[in-house]
């Protein structure tokens, strides 16, 4: 199994930002071009129905500005599918976005709405992108992200990381069972496995050490260490230290 784990970086919290003001900065095509410099394997944006963070323009902007592949996170919605045809991003990854969307865990609730979202990610395969979805670590959910033709399943961290922070370390522990038990499952069915949500210096590590995942994306805490580090060091340092989970 290949050692590497790549690292997306998700920049909408740069945009959360600017927007917190209105006009151009922080500007999030800057923030991707440090990224890229900083060790990301890509980038990661999530268009939200209320564009709280990033805009129609900012995917614009980093479609054209772009090296790194872009990975747009969206909700299963008909305008999100034709802005993700419109600019066909090497990955879309679906994200629930309303409360009756979500299984307890946080991730997508595919089990039930399993025909539409076959329907709805078909075209999106044929456009030439990477279909991922983001989902609680859940064998029945991951089951039918297969069916439904997903090549990828995103799997929710946030548990973990809320068990960690608040020192539920036996609850913390249960959770990374789970999410290294069903890494397993999911790749044994042939699907590539990411991982992400809440991810922080002080828990990636035994994330980034499971041999399945291929692909951790890591937003809000790597932009929040960015004002006291700089945001080059700060992606640096979850690099060096998913590297050493590895290693
Ligand atoms: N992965 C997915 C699917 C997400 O929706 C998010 C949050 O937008 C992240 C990863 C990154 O989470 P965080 O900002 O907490 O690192």
């Amino acid at each position: 199994m290949p050692n590497e784990l790549r690292l997306g970086v998700n920049i909408d919290h740069v945009a959360t930002v600017r927007n917190a003001r209105g006009g151009a900065y922080p500007d999030p095509v800057r923030a991707a071009k440090i990224a890229e410099e900083a060790g990301a394997d890509g980038i990661t944006a999530h268009l939200r129905e209320d564009r709280r963070h990033i805009t129609d323009g900012d995917i614009e902007a980093l479609m054209e500005a772009l090296t790194l592949p872009l990975n747009f996170e969206m909700a299963a919605t008909d305008e999100m599918q034709a802005i993700a045809l419109r600019h066909k991003p090497h990955a879309v990854c679906i994200v629930p976005e309303k409360r009756e969307e979500r299984t307890t865990e946080g991730g997508l609730e595919v089990a039930r709405e399993e025909n539409r979202l076959a329907h709805f990610i078909a075209p999106l395969r044929e456009a030439g992108c990477r279909v991922s979805i983001f989902i609680a670590a859940d064998q029945r959910q991951i089951e039918a992200a297969h069916r439904i033709g997903a090549e990828v399943v995103e799997l929710h961290t946030g548990a973990y990381c809320d068990a960690h922070a608040e020192g539920r370390f036996d609850e913390r522990d249960a959770e990374l069972g789970r999410i290294a038990e069903m890494a397993t499952f999911a790749h044994e069915l042939g699907l590539e496995v990411h991982a992400g949500h809440g991810l922080t210096y002080d828990c990636v590590q035994p994330i980034a050490a499971l041999p399945e995942l291929v692909e951790l994306n890591i937003g809000h805490y790597l932009i929040g260490e960015a004002i006291f580090l700089g945001l080059e060091a700060s992606i640096r340092e979850m690099r060096r230290l998913m590297d050493a989970a590895r290693a």
